[in-house]
């Protein structure tokens, strides 16, 4: 029953406050108006319907029923936090990142994630995590969106839909199926070394502090007279490299699902903020062509490339809303800054189209004007409107050019020249080398490591019903290194000479 206001002191407070100022953290409607009772609807009567005229019961479940916005299409098991980033080289010779000037600090949001999985979903997958990282630079936000492995399942983005519906929950059952992520690969070689990643404890990491990470794809530096060097990007952590064997995987679920999130904000919520090093691998135009294989091939690490520290990353601060933090943050490789452009990574000029392409989906055209999409420095431009458009844009000179009043552009900053050559083609890379670091990294793991490894690849390739894929697939793992392919033949109970026959078959 309401309380009359009459019969109550507290009520009589109330309304001689809400004459003057009204008393913050009292609740309110979404239009700020004080609201007097939040447990009780309006009715016509002790007995009667519900009133229609309760406009705060209505705007409750209309917000409420609007709660939901759709999940990243992958990633979309995730978790947030803040920090900085301190460079600790001076490489203005390389890029003219601002982020990379002695003695910045930049701050960063990072959202680490699982791949396949569901909003929801255990965070124990034999799965990539999502390792991205938003510098907040004084020259306009910076996307690092990357893994933490350093290479990727394909090498051309036509592939993605395709990778991505094979591994993701079956369209019929809504339930994974090593069966169709297997077709997939059968017919994917380039696959074998990310999966020879995935597989090794290297692909289980007990917790997103015991990680490193990867931008996977070349990238371009430039430096203040435009000249380019190609860079890869590492993260390494400082807090050690721990995983979890396929035996303790099952366990570790039934323990704890969001065992990721639990031990990363326990740590930084007691002051031990975990911290990565940057580091990055510098070629010359002039070098690419130096591997056995491409070196814009993101399923590729370039080997014996010295690696160069240039900074360390700390996270100090879990955000304190999840939705306007974790869920409505969006990173894209295509957004870069002065002195960081893309390389010309066939997989790379995929993502730099589909992830703003996406987001304008997922949030809406203005989404970088969400707090933890925005730059820090001042955007300038003459985009306008559009939903929930409020950037204060001033000024009706919204076009360019005029005599009025222009926004100016400094020529400094056109993106560098790359030399092209050739007639338009639809045909793979050369050098595609498919099975080689697949192996180098297999040979270079312990014999523990290497058993722990056949243990979890067998154990999903031993639900591949279809033979041919089966024999497909160990063709190409015994092809990398024949120990590795007659040990999983062995744990997969199939035939050694057909293997050996299919892998004879294969091109490099
Ligand atoms: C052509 C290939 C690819 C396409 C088309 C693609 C597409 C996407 C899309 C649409 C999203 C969701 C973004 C959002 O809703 O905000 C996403 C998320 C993500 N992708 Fe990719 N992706 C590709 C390859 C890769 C590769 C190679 C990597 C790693 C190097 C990667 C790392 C990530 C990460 C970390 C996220 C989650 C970002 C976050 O935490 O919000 N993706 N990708």
């Amino acid at each position: 029953m309401r309380h009359s206001r009459l019969r109550l002191p507290l009520c009589l407070l109330f309304t001689s406050l809400s004459v003057g100022a009204f008393a913050a953290n009292e609740f309110t409607r979404d239009s700020g108006a004080p609201v007097g009772d939040n447990q009780n609807s309006q009715t016509a009567g002790a007995d009667g319907p519900v009133l229609l005229q309760d406009a705060h019961l209505i705007e409750k479940l209309q917000r409420f029923d609007r709660e939901r916005i759709p999940e990243r299409v992958v990633h979309a098991r995730g978790t947030g936090a803040y920090g900085t980033f301190e460079p600790t080289a001076d490489i203005t010779d390389l890029t003219r990142a601002e982020v990379f000037k002695s003695g910045t600090s930049t701050p960063v949001f990072v959202r680490f994630s699982t791949v396949m999985g569901y909003r929801g979903s255990p965070e124990q997958a034999r799965d990539p995590r999502g390792f991205a990282v938003k510098f907040y630079t004084t020259q306009g936000n910076w996307d690092m969106v990357g893994i933490n492995v350093p290479v990727f399942f394909i090498r051309d983005a036509i592939k993605f839909p395709d990778f991505v519906h094979a591994n993701k929950p079956s369209a019929v059952t809504g339930v994974q199926d090593p069966n169709l992520a297997f077709d997939f690969f059968a017919h994917s070689p380039e696959a074998t070394n990310m999966l020879t990643h995935m597989y090794s404890l290297e692909g289980m990491p007990d917790s997103y502090r015991h990680m490193n990470g990867s931008a996977v794809h070349a990238f371009k530096f430039v430096n203040a007279q435009g000249e380019v060097h190609y860079v890869k990007f590492a993260w390494k952590t400082q807090q050690g490299l721990h995983s979890l064997e396929p035996g303790q995987v099952s366990e570790s679920i039934g323990k704890d699902p969001n065992m990721m999130t639990n031990d990363l904000y326990g740590a930084i919520n007691k002051g031990d903020f975990p911290k990565w090093d940057l580091y990055v691998q510098v070629l010359k135009p002039s070098e690419l062509g130096q591997f056995a294989f491409n070196a814009l091939d993101d399923t590729k690490v370039w080997t014996g490339v010295a690696e160069r520290k240039v900074g360390t990353m700390t996270l100090n601060k879990v955000p304190d809303n999840y939705f306007e933090s974790t869920e409505e943050s969006a990173f894209a490789p295509s957004r870069l800054v002065p002195g960081i452009e893309a390389s010309e990574d066939r997989m790379l000029q995929g993502r730099l189209f589909a992830y703003a392409d996406t987001q304008m989906y997922r949030l809406g055209a203005n989404y970088q004007q969400i707090p933890v999409n925005q730059p820090r420095n001042k955007v300038s431009n003459n985009s306008q409107d559009g939903a929930m458009n409020s950037s204060g844009r001033k000024g009706e000179v919204n076009y360019e050019p005029s005599g009025i009043a222009e926004i100016p552009q400094d020529p400094q900053y056109k993106y560098a020249s790359t030399p092209v050559s050739g007639v338009t083609q639809q045909l793979a890379i050369k050098k595609q080398a498919n099975f080689l670091q697949a192996g180098e990294y297999y040979r270079a793991l312990s014999s523990k490591e290497k058993g722990l490894l056949i243990e979890a690849l067998s154990g999903d390739l031993n639900h591949v019903t279809n033979e041919s894929n089966k024999y497909a697939m160990l063709s190409y793992f015994y092809k990398a290194d024949p120990d590795y392919g007659t040990r999983l033949a062995k744990a997969t109970h199939a035939d050694i000479k057909r293997v050996d026959t299919a892998a004879k078959a294969l091109a490099n």
